[in-house]
């Protein structure tokens, strides 16, 4: 007879499989990430093995409670820790000074650690159980949508992992905000859903890193095709989060943003549908809202704002599995409440992005 595992069970499992140096994959409200123990060696360059992630990429502490920090951090200052007492558990990552003597892996070699600590229960039960913080990047293999679901994960790394504890789907759907206190300010390193203006509550600057900049704000400047020619690796110096330097998110198919409303997206994508299909090519049509494309090979209806947020990746992998060529996906409305969510579309389309 088959033994029925109680979900404390198998959280005792994991935790186990962790302790051991194995990889367990976990939810998080955020995606889901590859969990490994920060103290383990092996365990974190196996995490760079198998997402095939650029060796001078650094990973996320995640802590279960405040008494973890010390297992990664030398300090907290005074701001991170009222950063930390407003946001946590949540999609915050801060970077604070690497305590001397972790594996070289977890921070690539850098001075500073980002450590976070989420919300998800499922997170939290399986770092307390771990009885250490566990380092863990998105789920996914390199250059792939992060995965919000357990079935993503093992799209991408089924075979390569111990295990992943499935959740359900992530509530927000893209990763956490990553931010440095330099100074008497607060720099954004990659956006998120706590945005600039809920991080701007706390009386000291806010800005963006160059990086995150361009690949967050650019869009809304200019107008026009190809707003962001840099996206992938060409801006000038190097970004401060490594991350921000990779081509991100991508589906394999050719993802087109459209920005605009419904009246021009069904113009603009009728007569783009038909000339790709002419040439012999297959398409994907995202829509905000449901809308009748009956030409299209494949459509995905992504919702408004945070609906489209959690939605997105997941509709860039459907994309991939319908074996689409082209995507034609109809951006946010609201573009200053989407930052994050322009930032990912900015860089899983490689910079095109259109304003019709
Ligand atoms: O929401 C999230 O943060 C998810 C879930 C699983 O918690 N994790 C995640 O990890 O997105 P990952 O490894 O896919 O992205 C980590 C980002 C990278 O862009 C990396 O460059 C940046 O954080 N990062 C990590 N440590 C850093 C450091 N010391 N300095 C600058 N950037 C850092
Ligand atoms: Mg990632």
């Amino acid at each position: 007879m088959q033994r029925a595992l109680a979900a404390q069970d198998i959280m005792v499992e994991a935790a186990a499989i962790l302790r051991a140096g194995g990889l367990v994959a976990f939810p998080t409200e955020t995606v889901y990430g590859l969990g490994a123990s920060v103290l383990n060696e092996s365990a974190l360059a196996r995490v760079f093995a198998v997402k095939r992630r650029p060796a001078d990429n650094p990973l996320i502490a995640h802590v279960a409670d405040m008494g973890q920090i010390e297992v990664v951090a030398q300090r907290v200052p005074p701001l991170s820790r009222t950063l930390m007492e407003a946001f946590w558990p949540g999609p915050l990552s801060i970077l604070l000074p690497v305590r001397t003597g972790l594996p070289k892996e977890l921070t690539a070699g850098l001075a500073t650690v980002a450590v976070r600590m989420p919300r998800h229960p499922l997170a939290l039960r399986l770092i307390r159980e771990a009885g250490a913080p566990l380092a863990a990047p998105s789920a996914n293999r390199s250059g792939r949508p992060s995965p919000t679901t357990a079935a993503h994960v093992l799209e991408d790394l089924s075979g390569e992992i111990d295990g992943v504890i499935d959740g359900g789907s992530c509530a927000i759907g893209i990763e956490s905000t990553v931010i440095e206190v330099v100074g008497d300010a607060i720099v954004i390193l990659r956006p998120g859903q706590i945005d600039a203006s809920a991080l701007s509550a706390f009386g000291v600057p806010v800005r963006y890193d160059a990086h995150a900049l361009r690949l967050s704000l650019d869009t809304r400047a200019g107008g026009g095709a190809d707003m962001g020619a840099g996206a992938d690796a060409s801006i000038g110096e190097a970004p401060r989060s490594p991350g921000q330097k990779y081509r991100h998110y991508a589906p394999r198919a050719d993802l087109q943003v459209l920005m605009g409303q419904d009246a021009a997206f069904v113009d603009f994508v009728g007569s783009a549908l038909r000339e790709a299909q002419a040439q012999g090519r297959r398409v994907a049509v995202l829509p905000r809202r449901e809308q009748i494309f009956s030409q299209a090979d494949f459509s995905y209806v992504l919702g408004e704002d945070d609906e489209m947020t959690a939605r997105l990746y997941d509709a860039l992998r459907a994309c991939d599995s319908a074996g689409v060529d082209i995507i034609y996906l109809q951006g946010p409305q609201d573009e200053e409440r989407s930052a994050a969510l322009v930032n990912r579309l900015h860089k899983a389309a490689g910079g095109k992005i259109l304003r019709i």
